[in-house]
Formats: structure tokens, sequence, C-alpha cells
């Protein structure tokens, strides 16, 4: 039968084979894609812009990921093939943090298809660190090739432009620097191995109530210089093969049916060639998209692409356009794993992948507090474990942004990989009480748990007694605070970003009667998004940030408390004091507008929303910084388990030309090896917009620094860091005055300043007029603050050109 079948197959391969020459047909690779695209039929063409369709309910491995069954289980999506003209079908997968397929397949468990779980993005920022994040990127990227999938959905770069976000840890930062240089060193890793990546979600998709039908409204400073930034950096640092065009509105309009987004900025400024495909379901209407530049459309329906015929048919879409849209996929198909028949093994390197995982994680840690050097663990042996997440780590978020993996190794694991004894009592009363409560709320079948994640266990209340007695018998108490999230909901102020009663009530119990025996606490925060800190930080002695560290986050966050690795990670997202100081805070998640709900996807219901980013270019610590609002641990910071100097700040000249260069030395004044990172601001002159107190031009980490080493770190800088984005001209200006370079170990903590003056203004680019608000938004302004009261710039050391 099986031979039959074979036969068959061969036979039916070798007529289509000599039908096309018989024709002399066209083939992808032979001829170019205007040639294929000009042998395909009006059906091929729109089956060609649509995806192969969904399958909903997870798949028969159980595993509840799969949608695409017919080539790689699991994954997001296909597309059509056209075997006639040589055009193979190709393979979508996500996400941001992992490859994520089914990990078994029919049922057969002799066989898995298990993938990383990557430290998460915004752990990834915060290693300050693009050869890291190239190195995730190089070894993801070998996942994807080996598993046969041809574009990973990611990376996801949208700004963290509030803190209840519940996609934020997809997300790199509140800064487009950050966001966009980390972009484009994972796209350049990941596409060094012949497959592609899809950066998403463009643009201004900042929060997850209402997604589908959120109308932002934003003024086209913000967009150029905060929402489209990072996107401009990746596209323009890496060329990745795809982008994703967003759920939402932007100024009325949806953002996959914006002909100004997907074209006008996009291809006419940026200069883009690859091919944009659509967020899953986005959009009202497939014709419209097309027009747009909108080009492939997923997962696919069938009445898309019956649309789309219907509309050429009725000349209401010009087919030459369609013929774009074709043209546009095919140049990224050829380049394909699938188009190339790349033979995968679906056996990658999850072993070296791991301890690549487990290093990236480590980098990414940021050292909060480290109260009278209570870190790294000196003469510990015997450690007491609170918190449930201790035992259950949360490597990374939920939705899409989820991996299929074999393990993820807890701290509580972790911390006895490194040779630690965790006190035996507590272990058994988490461990009975997190098992009780996972028996007791099996998990929901795939949608449902896509869509509404069985939340996880309450914080377990401890018994005073308990924690009394672990506080005689023990050396150290270490608390994990965790939190999850994820697409399709936003957090919360109550219970999320404000810690719960049990969690304060556990800081504070533990607190008490360790500090009573002379013994410190330290808290790990396995969180995806910012918390609030300053209710409870006075409390305890040390507070590391291990973010969602991926599968081998309990091994990394041990590797820092140990003292294996120096913590070197430093905020990419400010931790504000309390919420109502976020500059979104009154403008998240916006308004709705119940009375206009209309039934959308699967009939459900959609109610129409609005946002208004009244902060305008005021995000994360451009408003912090602007407006002297002190924040609980500002962007840019964090500690090391040494100190390090600054000094010999030197400026190529103190007239502006062409570029500039700054050179600055790096010393390591402790007694360990580490690495410091040096944050370049610049304050740019004031002469007609208003303008950030700074912002972040430039950074670099230092190498490993042993004790007593300095490395001399070189920055240039270009006419385009200089420039701000005028709306009334449509371009980027640097204006002529004084600008002040400040390096910095974070975005306060200023330790050597230069300047130097640029004599007339630099028109840097002028760009098309594109997505202009239709009303008018009160923005924010600011008179700008001259030195902020709590920005710690340190004058005392040598400064040039003041
Ligand atoms: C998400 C995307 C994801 C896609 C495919 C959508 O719901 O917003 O980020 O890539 O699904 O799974």
């Amino acid at each position: 039968m099986k031979n039959y079948v074979t036969v068959l197959i061969a036979v039916s391969l070798l007529l289509n084979f000599l039908q096309s020459k018989a024709q002399n047909l066209p083939q992808l690779g032979k001829n170019s894609a205007k040639e294929v695209v000009a042998a395909m039929t009006l059906e091929e063409k729109a089956q060609l812009v649509v995806g192969k369709g969904m399958k909903f309910g997870g798949t028969s491995s159980g595993t509840g990921v799969g949608i695409t069954e017919d080539k790689v289980a699991g994954a997001s999506g296909t597309t059509f093939a056209i075997p006639r003209l040589g055009v193979p079908s190709i393979v979508v997968a996500d996400g941001p943090a992992g490859l994520r397929i089914d990990s078994i397949r029919n049922n057969d468990h002799s066989k898995t298809y298990y993938a990383t779980a990557w430290p998460v993005a915004t752990l990834l920022a915060s290693t300050w660190d693009t050869s890291v994040v190239k190195k995730v990127g190089v070894a993801f990227g070998n996942e994807i090739h080996n598993y046969g999938v041809d574009i990973i959905l990611a990376p996801a770069l949208n700004i963290h432009r509030n803190p209840l976000g519940g996609r934020n840890f997809e997300y790199y930062s509140e800064d487009p620097l950050i966001a966009g240089s980390m972009a484009a060193a994972i796209t350049n890793g990941i596409q060094s191995n012949g497959v592609g990546t899809s950066v998403k979600h463009y643009a201004a998709n900042n929060q997850e109530t209402n997604r589908n039908s959120v109308n932002t409204i934003v003024s086209e400073r913000a967009l150029r210089e905060i929402y489209l930034k990072g996107f401009e950096i990746t596209l323009k640092r890496s060329n990745p093969w795809t982008v994703m065009s967003s759920y939402n509105l932007i100024n009325d309009t949806m953002a996959s049916e914006s002909y100004e987004l997907l074209t006008t900025v996009l291809r006419k400024d940026w200069g883009y060639k690859g091919f944009v495909m659509s967020d899953w379901f986005g959009g009202r209407n497939a014709v419209a998209q097309m027009k747009a530049g909108n080009d492939l459309l997923m997962p696919g329906t069938k009445q898309q692409t019956q649309k789309i015929i219907d509309a050429v048919n009725h000349d209401s879409l010009d087919v030459k356009m369609l013929d774009e849209n074709c043209e546009r996929i095919l140049n990224i198909i050829l380049q394909s794993p699938s188009f190339k028949k790349y033979k995968y093994n679906n056996q990658p390197d999850l072993k070296a992948h791991a301890a690549i995982a487990r290093e990236a994680a480590a980098e990414g840690m940021v050292l909060l507090k480290n109260a009278n050097n209570a870190l790294p663990f000196a003469s510990i042996k015997n450690i007491a474990l609170f918190g449930n997440n201790g035992y259950d780590l949360i490597a990374g978020g939920t939705g899409s942004g989820d991996v299929n993996k074999a393990y993820k190794v807890s701290l509580y694991q972790g911390l006895i990989n490194a040779g630690y004894n965790i006190d035996a009592v507590t272990v058994e009363a988490y461990k009975n009480y997190i098992a009780d409560y996972n028996t007791k709320h099996p998990k929901k079948d795939f949608f449902q748990e896509f869509s509404n994640p069985t939340p996880p266990a309450p914080e377990f209340e401890v018994d005073d007694n308990i924690i009394k007695t672990k506080a005689l018998n023990t050396d150290v108490a270490v608390i994990v605070i965790g939190r999850n999230a994820g697409e399709g909901k936003d957090r919360k102020i109550d219970d999320d970003f404000n810690l719960s009663a049990t969690e304060q009530a556990l800081i504070k119990n533990v607190a008490d009667a360790f500090h009573a025996q002379n013994k410190k606490v330290i808290v790990v925060l396995n969180i995806g998004g910012v918390i609030e800190t300053v209710s409870w930080r006075d409390k305890v002695d040390g507070i590391l940030l291990a973010w969602q560290p991926g599968l081998e986050g309990g091994n990394a966050i041990a590797d820092i408390l140990s003292g294996k690795v120096n913590p070197s990670g430093r905020l990419a997202t400010t931790f504000p004091v309390k919420y109502e100081d976020v500059p979104s805070a009154k403008n998240f998640p916006g308004k709705e507008f119940p009375e206009k709900a209309t039934t959308g996807n699967f009939g459900m219901k959609q109610i129409p929303a609005e946002v208004t980013y009244e902060e305008g270019i005021y995000v994360g610590y451009r408003y912090y910084n602007t407006f002297n609002v002190k924040p609980a641990y500002e962007f840019g910071y964090g500690l090391s388990y040494c100190n390090f100097t600054f000094g010999n700040l030197k400026l190529s000249s103190s007239t502006f030309n062409k570029d500039i260069t700054a050179t600055i030395a790096i010393t390591n004044q402790g007694k360990y090896a580490g690495k410091e990172v040096v944050e370049m601001y610049i304050t740019a002159p004031v002469n007609n917009i208003d303008k950030p107190a700074a912002e972040l031009k430039a950074f670099a980490k230092t190498k490993l620094l042993k004790p007593g080493e300095t490395q001399t770190l070189k920055f240039t800088l270009t006419a385009t860091d200089l420039a701000s984005f005028y709306t009334d001209k449509e371009e980027w200006v640097a204006d002529a005055g004084k600008y002040t370079v400040k390096a910095g170990a974070s975005s306060t903590d200023i330790r050597l300043k230069a300047s130097f003056n640029l004599e007339n203004e630099i028109v840097v680019e002028k760009v098309n007029k594109a997505l202009s608000p239709k009303t008018n938004i009160s923005e924010l302004k600011s008179a700008p603050v001259k030195e902020t009261s709590y920005i710690n710039e340190l004058n005392n050391f040598y400064t040039i050109g003041q």
C-alpha cells in the first residue's frame, strides 16, 4: 500500500513537471518572482496572499498549541503551495521567547519536539549587551531551522508604555533605542541560519484590553520618536524577512489596513523590501489590507480569498496591486528553507542551547538592592526558601509567547545543584500545597487556557512558627515573589502591580524573624513586568530581579546568588514608586463604547474603544527625568558586586561635524571580576520644540574586567542621534546649539559630562506626511527642567567643553 502511494505521488509530480515543461511554465528560482506572478491565475494569487487557515482545539498530541498539522504540528500557520510554478508552502510559528510547536505528535511519546524556553525579551534587554542577544538568536534560529519552520513570529518590540501591559514580557523596553537594538541583534542571529523573522506588532500596540478594536490616538511626533523608532532601527540594522501588522487602529485606521503605515512609512520612508503579514485574524477588510500593502493575511480564511477574487473581478482591486503583494511574498519564499528543500532533522542541540539560555539569563538579571553586601552568599550553607515560585519557576509568560519546553529548573533545584541545603520543612509544605492546588485546578482545554489561563496558586500562607524555627536553624532566607501574564489580558493594580496582603505579610514575618537572629533576607523577583517595591524594600537586605528567565532560570539565579556570576543587568524599563506616577496611568487602557459593540471573530463581542497617548513623547524615563518624578528604580539602574569608576571622557571635537566620537575609560575597583554598562545620554538644545531632559543615544557593556582592570569604550554619535521630529515640517532636525553628552551608570546617575556645539541646524531627513491624528490631542508639554534635583550629576569629575 505504502509503495503504491509513493508511486502515485512520484507519477503525479512527474506529470506536474512534464506539464510545466510542455507549457513552458516559469518556475520560482529559475524565473523571477515577477515572471512567476505573471503566470499565476487570479485564484492562485488570491490563495497565495491568504494563509491556509488554522485548526482550533489543539492537535492530536494533546499539548494544545497546534494549529497547523500538515508539516510542523503546533506551528501557527502555513501558506499555500503552487506546485506547477515551483512555489512551496512555508511554515510560520511563534514566538518571542522560543519556538512554540507541539512537543508530542500523534500521541507518539517515543519522539519529542521540545524547544528551548529562552529568557523573555524584557530580561534580554536588561543585558544591555547586543552580543549576548545575538548569540541567543543564533541558537534560536538553529532550532527553528532544524524543526522545519521557515519564519519565526518574533521578535516583538512594542514599547513598555504602561507597566500593566499584559504582553510586556514579550517586549524589550520603554526606550526605542534599546528595543530596536535588541530586536535587530536577535534578528541578525536568527536569520544567520537562513530562516526568517517577523517583527511585531507594527505598531502602537501597547495593551491587551480591547486589543482588536482599540483606536490608538497618538501624535505623529510620539509615533516617529517612540512607537515607530524601534521598528525603524530594527529594519535598518537587520532587514527582517517580514513585519507583522498589529490588531489596533492608529488614528482611526486599522494598522493592517493603513497604507500610510505599511507603505508610506515602511516602504517609502524606510525602504523596506520584505513582506507584511497580518496578526492572526487581524483587520476587517481583506481588500483594504491588500491595498494598504498587508501582503499576507494570516492565518487565512476562505472568505478572505473569495473577497479578493471578487474585488478584482468587480474592478475594486487593481490586479497590479495584488501582483505586488504576491511578488513580495515570493521573493521571501525564495530564500526559505522549504524552497531550498532543507532536510531538517528535528534534533537541535537542546543541551547546548540550554547552556546559552542560562548564560543569557544571568547576564540580564538586575541586582536592585544589596545592603551591607548581603550578596553574594558568603559562608551560607542552609537556606530557607519561601514563596510558591521558589518551587515552581515562571520561565516565561502565557499565550503565544509561551514555549513547550522539556523541563524548567526551579530556584529550589538550582540552589541544590549549586550545593546548598534547602530546609526540608519548607520544601515539603510548599510542594504539597502547590501539588494540591494543581490537582484541584486542572488545566482547561487549549482554547480556554489560551484565552483565560488557569491562575497560579495564591501565595501559600506560611505558619509564623515555621518561619521562626527556620530563622533559628538556617543561614539565610530567600523569598521568591512571582508574577505571570500574557496575551489577551492586561495586568491589574491590586494583587498584581501591588503585592497582595499575603505577600506583604510573608516578607514582613520572614524579615522580622530572620533579622531577630541577625540573618539576612533576600527577595528574588520572578516577574514578567514591573511591580511596586517601595512599600516593602526597606524590610529586606537584597533584591534580585530575575525576570522570567527561561528554562534554566533556577540555575541562573543560583549563579548570581552564589557569586559564580557577578550581576551586570540594568533596567530597560522604570520601576515607579506608585502606579499613579506612570505618565500613561490616566490613559490606560482607555475608554470603551459598549453601546456600539459588534460581533467579532468566532462570535466574540467586540467593544469599540480608544486610548489617547496624552503623554506624547514622555514615556518612561523621558517623563520621570523631565518632570522630576523620582522613581523607585530608574531606567538604566542595576548594581554589581563591584564598583566601577568612569574616567577620561573625551570627545573627538568640541564642534559637531559629520559625527562625533566619545571615549571613556571604565575601571573595576571591586574585588571580583565584573562588567559595567555605560549609558550615553544626550541633552539637546531647546530652540523651538520641547525635548526630554535627556535621551539615551548609545550604550555598551564592558568585557569581564578583572579587579583593577580598565577598558576604554568608544561611541560614535551621528546627526541622526541629535535629531528630533518636527511635525509641522515632517523633518528630523538636529537643532543648532549646545549638546551635552552624559555618561551614566543609570539615567539619573550621571558620572561624566562633556559638551559640543552644533553651529547650524541640520535637516537630517525629510519624510512623508503620514498617520496624523484626526482629533486634537492635549499632549503633555514641558518647560524643560535644567537639572532635576534627584539626578546625581557628579560635576567634580573630569569634563570637557563645559
Ligand atoms: C498574536 C501574535 C501571534 C499570532 C500567532 C496572535 O494572537 O498576537 O503575536 O504571533 O497570534 O499565534
